[in-house]
């Protein structure tokens, strides 16, 4: 039986999916070809163009911060800009990792649920180019899931894959929780990324049920040799990679990727539809994969707390706090923390 958990701070929270710590000792038996030459390493680049629907190149890291400083260093030269959200976790979460890889800046803009805005974007990307004095806006990055639990839809994809195209930008998409906004949208990988124009992406899959597993997802393959240098020098080209390997091939056999997030998702829904019903709590809109903001009373919050849950908060304003359920969080677990907001909401 499953242990039950009040752990609603991130999705990160929770251990790995069975099925992928099944393939780790799977994969560890024998001699292998390290670096990434390994079978495992092969199969998972033939199987994310299958997925994909596309040729691509895949490099494989352990962190998603490392996918996006690795990516960004690809995509912006050392006086180059990358135009990306104020909220976005390569802001303000991964302690400057992106500039120091790339050497160049990141521009921030703001937007309405920590999406970017596309006149914003159009207005910045025109913003002192060719002044010599100025970093140079060069790429884009956006985050989908966004870190405030919005996804954009594939309209808003292809109008900022427009604008990049317009300005000759690269279009970098964070995703961490890639399959999370891919269930919430029910729209095709291929849609959700080089047709809608990204040039790069960060695809997680730590957050869903991966042990340390990320790609570095190439739709441009002219960046994939300055990537495979940048990977190695950068220190992030795991000699036993196979053991990543195994893991993005069990995450992405048989759907586990898709059945996990699927789950996550609607576990953010029960949540909210559970929420809805407490006097006082407002569920704020746009949560529509795993993560919710809500604003609760200070004595839900408090109480919540004492009794053990466990979620962020004062971060985004007085009384908004964050919950984000994952891959591994229970129907009961859900319904254990509406049960509680509901005792101390009429208390
Ligand atoms: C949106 C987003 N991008 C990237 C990351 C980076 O993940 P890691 O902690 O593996 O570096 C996270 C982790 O919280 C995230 O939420």
């Amino acid at each position: 039986m499953t242990a039950s958990n009040k752990n609603f701070a991130s999705d990160n929270v929770v251990g790995a999916s069975i099925g992928i710590l099944t393939a780790i000792a799977a994969a560890n038996g024998g001699a292998q070809p390290s670096y990434g030459a390994d079978d495992w390493s092969q199969r998972v680049e033939r199987r994310l163009r299958e997925v994909f629907e596309t040729d691509l190149d895949v490099l494989l890291v352990a962190t998603g911060s490392a996918a996006n400083a690795l990516s960004l260093a690809a995509l912006a030269p050392p006086w180059g800009g990358v135009l990306c959200h104020e909220e976005s976790h390569i802001n303000n979460d991964e302690c400057g990792a992106p500039e120091f890889y790339s050497g160049g800046r990141l521009l921030t803009l703001a937007g309405a649920g920590a999406k970017l805005d596309p006149t914003q974007l159009r207005t910045h990307s025109l913003a002192k180019i060719g002044d010599v004095h100025c970093t140079q806006p060069t790429c884009v990055s956006l985050s989908q899931v966004t870190e405030l639990g919005s996804v954009y839809s594939l309209d808003e994809l292809r109008t900022i894959g427009a604008v990049c195209r317009e300005r000759k930008f690269r279009l970098h998409m964070d995703g961490a929780r890639f399959a999370n906004a891919l269930a919430a949208l029910g729209c095709t990988p291929a849609e959700m990324t080089w047709k809608a124009g990204v040039d790069v992406l960060s695809f997680g899959a730590t957050k869903n049920g991966a042990l340390a597993a990320e790609a570095i997802v190439v739709f441009d393959r002219s960046l994939t040799q300055e990537l495979a240098y940048r990977r190695k020098r950068g220190g992030h080209l795991l000699s036993k990679m196979r053991l990543v390997a195994a893991q993005m091939d069990a995450y992405l056999a048989e759907d586990l990727w898709l059945r996990n997030a699927r789950h996550a998702n609607a576990m953010a829904q029960r949540l909210a539809g559970g929420l809805r019903g407490v006097t006082g709590v407002s569920v704020h809109e746009g949560g529509d994969a795993n993560i919710l903001f809500c604003t609760l009373p200070q004595r839900i919050s408090d109480g919540l707390h004492a009794q053990g849950f466990h979620f962020y908060g004062d971060r985004w304003g007085p009384g908004v706090v964050r919950l984000v359920t994952s891959f591994a969080t229970q129907a009961a677990d859900v319904d254990a923390l509406i049960a509680a907001a509901q005792r101390l909401g009429s208390s």
